[in-house]
């Protein structure tokens, strides 16, 4: 079995961030996002992957390399034309899947479940496709899945009045049926090639669509909220102290922390976690608050930071509290009694968001 991995797409909801970073590299606890979707493929036991990308993209291939991280080969596929659709970049991969089943796994996904067992039911039930659920909340932003006397009969893509509470996740097993489908279906009134249509052609046209509901959380990681609740789900995660940089003796620090390599932590500060603090980071009387991802070379003086992500370079210098921000590489944030004029003064990027 193959897998197939999206990292292509606008990222629109997650501006100003994607202007710069593409969504994938986004960093959960540090470690990019795209990351964790090769480590849950790997650990299914798939190690030739496919990485769907936009035609000019270049981050992505340095960031992630040719796989042998993680002891898998890895395929760069462009995704012509540009983004057009999930069931597009099955369309457009169909040299490398080469007739073969395959794992469809969308890079902004985050899972905490175990994907053999999505693997086992789908080789098992001899199915052309499995669609991995999710109940939640807000079903009208997902592909809905629509059941009629307790079978499946239809996926409806981000439906104005969802059938169900549930959420078709972005993790799908396939068999080279889905091939006919992505070829058979038109665009949407968005323009895209929906997957919710592949599946409902599927459905209709006789192929042998299961579904299993996914154990423990899953996450989409399309807004920026998701963005922090994803990070704390990976931090969640972390187990044991791994202290590499220098600390004060009146630093206090609880919970699960890590602290990279040549990182400082001085004067009275105090590290509650889970949390992480990249390598080079000076923190100087700072609280840093559970859920909070900083990166390298990050300055942090007097601030409290919590529940937020803390991209590389970023300087901070205020004694205001800062809460589920994200904070892009190399901005800076300073207290407004240190310069004069007094006042808000502000250089914010298109489509930032600032309470003051
Ligand atoms: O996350 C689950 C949901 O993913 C499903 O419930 C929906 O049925 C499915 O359509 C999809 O909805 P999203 O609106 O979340 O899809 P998004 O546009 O965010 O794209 C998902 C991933 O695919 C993301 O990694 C970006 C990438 N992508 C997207 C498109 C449209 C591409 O690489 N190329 C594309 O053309």
């Amino acid at each position: 079995m193959k897998a197939l991995i999206t990292a292509g797409g606008r990222g629109t909801r997650l501006r100003p961030i994607t202007y710069t970073t593409n969504k994938h590299l986004i960093p959960l606890g540090n470690k990019p996002m795209i990351w964790y979707a090769i480590e849950k493929v790997v650990a299914a036991g798939i190690s030739d992957i496919g990485i769907n990308i936009n035609p000019e993209e270049t981050e992505i291939q340095k960031t992630v390399g040719d796989g042998s991280r993680w002891g898998a080969q890895i395929t760069y596929i462009k995704q012509t034309g540009g983004p057009q659709g999930l069931a597009h970049i099955i369309k457009v991969a169909e040299k490398f899947l080469d007739g073969d089943s395959f794992l469809f796994y969308l890079g902004d996904n985050i899972v905490l479940a175990d994907l053999k067992s999505l693997i086992r039911r789908f080789e098992r039930g001899k199915l052309d496709c499995l669609l991995a659920l999710s109940h939640v909340q807000d079903p009208e932003r997902f592909g809905v899945p629509v059941f009629e006397n307790g079978k499946l009969v239809r996926v409806d893509e981000k439906p104005e009045n969802p059938a169900s509470n549930f959420a078709v996740t972005g993790i799908y097993v396939y068999s080279p049926a889905v091939m006919k489908a992505v070829h058979a279906i038109k665009p949407s009134a968005r323009g895209e090639l929906e997957i919710s249509d592949a599946h409902t052609y599927l459905l209709q046209h006789g192929s042998r669509v299961g579904y299993q509901e996914i154990t423990g959380w899953w996450k989409d990681t399309g807004k920026p909220f998701d963005i922090l609740e994803g990070n704390s789900l990976i931090l969640d995660q972390l187990t044991g102290q791994d202290i590499q940089g220098e600390i004060s003796p009146e630093t206090v620090i609880e919970g699960t922390v890590r602290i990279g390599k040549g990182a400082r932590i001085t004067g009275a500060s105090v590290l509650r976690g889970p949390l992480v603090v990249g390598e080079q980071s000076i923190l100087h009387n700072a609280y840093i608050a559970p859920y909070t991802s900083i990166g390298n070379n990050v300055s942090i003086t007097n601030a409290e930071v919590d529940h937020s992500i803390i991209l590389d370079g970023v300087s901070i210098n205020t004694n205001k509290h800062i809460v589920d921000s994200i904070i892009g590489n190399n901005a800076q944030v300073t207290d407004v009694t240190l310069t004069r004029p007094s006042g808000h003064k502000l250089i914010v990027g298109s489509n930032s968001s600032v309470e003051i």
